[in-house]
């Protein structure tokens, strides 16, 4: 029998309320919980949340025991009257006991299979304490640094959004989602909640059709054809309607035209909350509203178990559509292995191998973007090593972490003793003790200041105004480079900080991210040059809070003003001038990468020959003129300079890592056809028009190394 046929059987025999039970999610309790037993009994408990807060990455929450798990496991198998297992659902976001770089950190690794790998090791610590579907990758593209969850995304692209999207997606679920270690995944938050408002957590958005197609779906249609299992929406509404009730979003989009098959599940209370936003007066005007669009299952809010049963009764839900959900829920289910293997067998999971690859990540996701030459610095220097982030632990795990325990993590104090020992000269530095740490600065070779940004105001409902540095730490910038000395800025921030008058006054400035487990670890490896760096941002640095939003694959103004890209931004702001800080793709090396001239294996183009599969090749030498071998991310944008609507002025639609060995030179070469070239029109239907493309390759978006191809 194979599975269809598995699923029809078992709804067969199911009455209406185990098929309602079957999509309710409910918060696992942390301890025996009778009524509760009961209700797992009586089929009326489809999958736990094991989470005990609405916004659990800022909640240090609690794992439900394995014991307690398995008992409920046990409940549901042996005394409910079908024995359909629970799926466990949790928010391993970016990590699970090992933690690995916040996403947007990750994405700017522009390393998918590096990536991949870690997000197997998290599949497998997280299976082995009972988990078995993760509440992650967070898709949602984002612009608004305010915003506290751009930390969760991959930034403000959406071919590295789709890139690592499918990494993920890949690394979670495995070659077999039935696997012991693998989790089912959650492409989330579907769709444009990085879109919120001001930045203002849980706000409207305004996205048009268009803008859906090309910026904020790829990286939802990468993960669906990557096979995610599962969906969550969003609590957002798109121009007055509601995700969680979008029958536009949740079917014709999410299943007509990227062809999900798994289900959907509601984000946290999402459903009741359609009341607030004003397009139901009850509960059960929720439940219908949002099972009819296409919402499968209902996170913790109850609706769906107190009320379906008696819409299906009274026709305003058909009992069909209730079955279409009960067997996307089944089909997951099984395709888990669920009804085979429903215990966790709490297994040891040895993470020495994990933590090698969090390091490994969390330096090849941190982005040097500024060097005058003072890094990096020799384990023979004396460091004066100052500023409020000396110690911390917990911040450099990032918000969305449950399992991480802040004690296990090095700060970077103990990092830097364990490389450069008492040549450290250490202080917490505040102003109370100016004296003791300029006394230690003057001793010292170089001033490392360690700067950031707590986990406090990023994440969910984290957000913040002002994406300006704290007074104190641009103070401390200021107090230290009248020293004389070479400083360093070392930033361990989640967002990308504002760095106008910040930047200027630093020698050296590292952007370290909230980067996981091994964050101290990796900067240091960094700053001594063990690891050459080789990050670059996937989300635009702005210069100020005043220039948000600020992306680089904008459309082009009717007047000389596309300040993104240096065109006269006096005339954009009369107080200041509108040009990133650091451009997406931005990021230093030791060492330097000189591009060559850009060849096509063709100047024109027919388009008919695309569309019949043909391409071109695009190729570019890349030369390692420093004194370090490193890896350099080649990035090919490509301007579609002619269209019937407009078009950005810069699209990623390539990039390649490869490490260069100093002197040498390598020749990289990318693939152009019809899958390249086009865009979605409103509706949703993807399409090439002839015209002339420019093509970039370079280290950056605002490369100026280009050349020009004619589609006929
Ligand atoms: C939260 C978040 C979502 C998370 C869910 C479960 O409100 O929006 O990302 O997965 O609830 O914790």
């Amino acid at each position: 029998m194979n599975i269809e046929q598995r699923v029809e059987e078992i709804l067969s025999q199911m009455t209406l309320q185990e098929k309602i039970g079957q999509l309710n999610q409910v918060k696992a309790p942390l301890k025996a919980d009778e009524e509760v037993f009961e209700q797992i009994r009586q089929g009326k408990i489809g999958s736990f949340i094991m989470a005990t807060t609405a916004h659990a990455g800022n909640d240090d929450t609690v794992l439900t025991e394995n014991l307690l798990i398995n008992k409920m496991q046990r409940i549901a198998v042996e005394e409910s009257r079908l024995g359909i297992p629970i799926i466990y659902g949790r928010d391993v976001i970016h990590g699970h006991r090992t933690v690995y770089p916040i996403p947007l950190a990750a994405a700017a690794s522009f390393n998918p299979e590096l990536v991949e790998k870690c997000y197997r090791n998290i599949a497998r610590e997280a299976a082995a304490d009972g988990v078995n579907w993760t509440f992650s990758p967070m898709l949602d593209l984002c612009r608004d640094p305010r915003w506290g969850r751009i930390i969760e995304g991959p930034g403000e692209d959406p071919y590295v959004g789709a890139v690592m999207a499918e990494a993920c997606v890949k690394g979670f679920q495995g070659e077999n989602i039935s696997d012991k270690d693998s989790l089912v995944a959650c492409a989330k938050h579907y769709i444009g909640y990085g879109a919120s408002e001001g930045g203002r957590d849980y706000h409207r958005t305004e996205i048009s059709d268009y803008n859906l197609y090309n910026y904020y779906l790829p990286a939802f249609r990468a993960a669906v054809n990557a096979g995610v299992g599962t969906v969550m929406s969003s609590f957002n509404d798109i121009s007055g309607q509601p995700v969680t009730s979008g029958k536009k979003y949740l079917t014709d989009i999410l299943r007509g035209k990227l062809g999900f098959d798994g289900f959907v599940v509601s984000d946290w209370d999402a459903v009741s909350q359609l009341k607030r936003q004003g397009v139901a007066e009850t509960d059960a005007d929720c439940a219908e509203l949002a099972i009819n669009a296409g919402l499968d299952m209902n996170m913790t809010d109850r609706v769906y178990i107190n009320n379906l049963e008696s819409l299906v009764e009274s026709g305003r839900v058909s009992e069909e559509t209730i079955n279409t959900a009960v067997k996307r829920v089944l089909k997951i289910k099984l395709q888990k292995g669920l009804f085979q293997n429903p215990y966790c067998d709490a297994r040891e999971i040895d993470r020495t191998v994990h933590l090698k690859d969090a390091r490994t990540l969390a330096a090849e996701s941190m982005v040097l973007l500024k060097n005058d030459g003072v890094l990096p610095l020799s384990k023979k220097s004396r460091v004066a090593l100052i500023g409020p982030f000396v110690r911390e632990r917990r911040a450099l795990l990032g918000s969305w972490t449950l399992d991480g325990k802040a004690e296990e993590t090095a700060n970077f104090a103990e990092a830097m003793k364990s490389v450069i020992g008492a040549n450290m000269l250490l202080s917490d530095d505040n102003i109370a003790v100016l004296d003791n740490s300029i006394a230690r600065a003057v001793k010292a070779d170089v001033v490392v200041l360690a700067l950031g940004e707590s986990e406090k105001v990023t994440g969910e409902a984290y957000s913040v105004s002002d994406i300006s540095l704290p007074k104190n730490q641009v103070e401390l910038i200021h107090r230290y480079k009248v020293l004389g000395k070479k400083v360093v800025g070392v930033f361990f921030c989640g967002r990308p900080m504002a760095m106008e008058g910040v930047a200027e006054y630093l020698d050296a400035v590292l952007y370290a991210w909230h980067s996981g487990s091994e964050t101290a670890n990796a900067a240091c490896d960094i700053l001594f040059g063990d690891v050459v760096p080789n990050g670059k941002t996937a989300v635009t640095f702005p210069k100020r809070t005043g220039h948000i939003p600020m992306y680089y694959n904008v459309t082009s103004s009717g007047r000389c003003v596309n300040c993104y890209y240096g065109e006269n931004p006096q005339n954009c702001y009369v107080d200041s001038l509108p040009t990133p800080a650091f451009p997406f793709g931005f990021g230093l090396s030791y060492t330097k990468f000189e591009y060559g001239e850009i060849k096509a294996d063709t100047d024109e183009i027919l388009l008919d020959d695309l569309i019949d599969g043909k391409s071109f090749k695009i190729t570019v030498n890349v030369k390692n003129t420093g004194d370090f071998d490193g890896k350099e991310t080649v990035q090919l944008y490509i301007r579609d300079k002619i269209a019937t609507v407009m078009r950005p002025l810069r699209e990623l639609k390539g990039f390649e890592k490869r490490k260069i060995n100093k002197n040498e030179t390598e020749c990289f070469t990318f693939e152009l056809g019809y899958d390249k070239l086009g865009f979605y029109t409103e509706n949703g239907e993807y399409t090439v028009e002839k015209g002339e493309f420019e093509i970039y390759v370079g280290e950056n978006c605002l490369t100026k190394n280009k050349i020009t191809v004619r589609l006929t």
